[in-house]
């Protein structure tokens, strides 16, 4: 009998219009377009005007994968957002995702695991509908990084972009679907990628707005170093796991933090470039975001046919890493 698998049925993608390029942020910190593009591949980045949130576009996002995927969202069960830039700290940003669309019976929380956040979020709903909890599933990931951008810190702002995608989760009987995710997590390396102030370690006071403890800070050629390895041990994993080679893989879509880390784990992998989907020059870092974000792209420019292999990957603040297969 055929297992009851988690497919994406549909996809959407919503990004702020204003664009902010190198240019632009040659005249607010010491860098360069030459610097910026050939460290990081970013050539511009999406960002969000002062009274727009997270929940804003995580809601364009799902209303456009919803309409492909043919649900209306009074029937999702389940609404999950990874994020780590929520509109406010209470309460979760997916209950007003969920009450923007209407989403009357759906359950929603949001779950942070840095970048990593989407491939995380298909783990949960892949164990959701395996377990028979839950049977349409709207998984966002997203962020508005640049609201935790210090933009005096040239190391961290010439990176950063915001945006949101999402997709419709369905279980169904048959091959299609997710076939295997794995997740993973190294604590001991959290301070590579955080923000300090504001929770109960340090909470919010004047002294931690007068110490930018607001913003996110990185050790970026630390995190690079071990991001390689991760992600391509993670890939690995997830492909036997899935018992499909990676020559057997159509797309990488992987998380977009930087071109050079992207190119490492193809070639580790012996992926050709018409195997990789790379937006960075357009979005730069949108952590969560990036994942779903590409994914619609290329579902939505028709680049994606039934049966071809999907495989994501991701690495973030935590430290978090995981990949995930889907057969589309
Ligand atoms: N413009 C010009 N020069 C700069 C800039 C800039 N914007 N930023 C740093 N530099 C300088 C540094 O000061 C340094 O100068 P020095 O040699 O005189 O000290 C030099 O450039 C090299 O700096 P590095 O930090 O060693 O540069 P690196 O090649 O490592 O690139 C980068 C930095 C792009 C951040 C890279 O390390 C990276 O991509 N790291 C991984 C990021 C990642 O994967 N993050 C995970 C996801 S993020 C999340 O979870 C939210």
């Amino acid at each position: 009998m055929d297992k009851i698998r988690a497919r994406i049925i549909g996809t959407g993608r919503g990004v702020p219009e204003k664009i902010l390029t190198n240019a632009d942020l040659e005249k607010l910190v010491d860098t360069s377009d030459e610097w910026i593009t050939t460290r990081t591949g970013i050539k511009e980045r999406r960002i969000a005007s002062e009274n727009e949130a997270l929940s804003d576009f995580a809601t364009i996002a799902a209303k456009n994968a919803l309409e492909m995927a043919q649900v209306k969202p009074e029937e999702l069960d389940l609404i999950i957002l990874g994020t780590v830039t929520m509109d406010q700290p209470i309460p979760a940003s997916a209950c007003f995702v969920q009450h923007n669309l209407g989403a009357t019976n759906a359950a929603a929380f949001d779950f942070q695991a840095g970048c990593t956040g989407f491939i995380y979020g298909l783990s949960i709903a892949d164990q959701y509908i395996r377990a028979g909890s839950a049977k349409k599933i709207l998984l966002i990931g997203g962020e508005i990084l640049t609201k935790v951008t210090d933009w005096q810190d040239r190391t961290t702002c010439v990176l950063f972009g915001d945006g949101c995608g999402a997709v419709v989760i369905y279980a169904e009987k048959g091959e299609r679907g997710i076939l295997s995710t794995s997740i993973h997590s190294d604590g001991s390396m959290a301070d590579f990628i955080a923000m300090t102030g504001g929770g109960s370690r340090i909470p919010t006071s004047h002294q931690t707005v007068d110490q930018r403890l607001h913003y996110i800070k990185m050790k970026g050629n630390e995190t690079f170093k071990v991001a390689v390895r991760r992600i391509e041990s993670a890939c690995r994993e997830s492909l036997e796991l899935a018992q499909i080679p990676a020559e057997g893989v159509r797309w990488f879509i992987p998380h977009q933090a930087n071109t050079r880390i992207i190119n490492a784990v193809a070639e580790r992998l012996g992926w050709p470039e018409d195997r990789l989907y790379i937006n960075i020059d357009r979005y730069g870092n949108t952590s969560a975001g990036s994942i779903p974000i590409g994914l619609d792209e290329v579902v939505r420019d028709g680049k994606v046919k039934a049966d071809d292999i999907l495989l994501f990957s991701a690495f973030g603040a935590g430290l978090t890493w995981g990949s995930s297969v889907v057969r589309w």
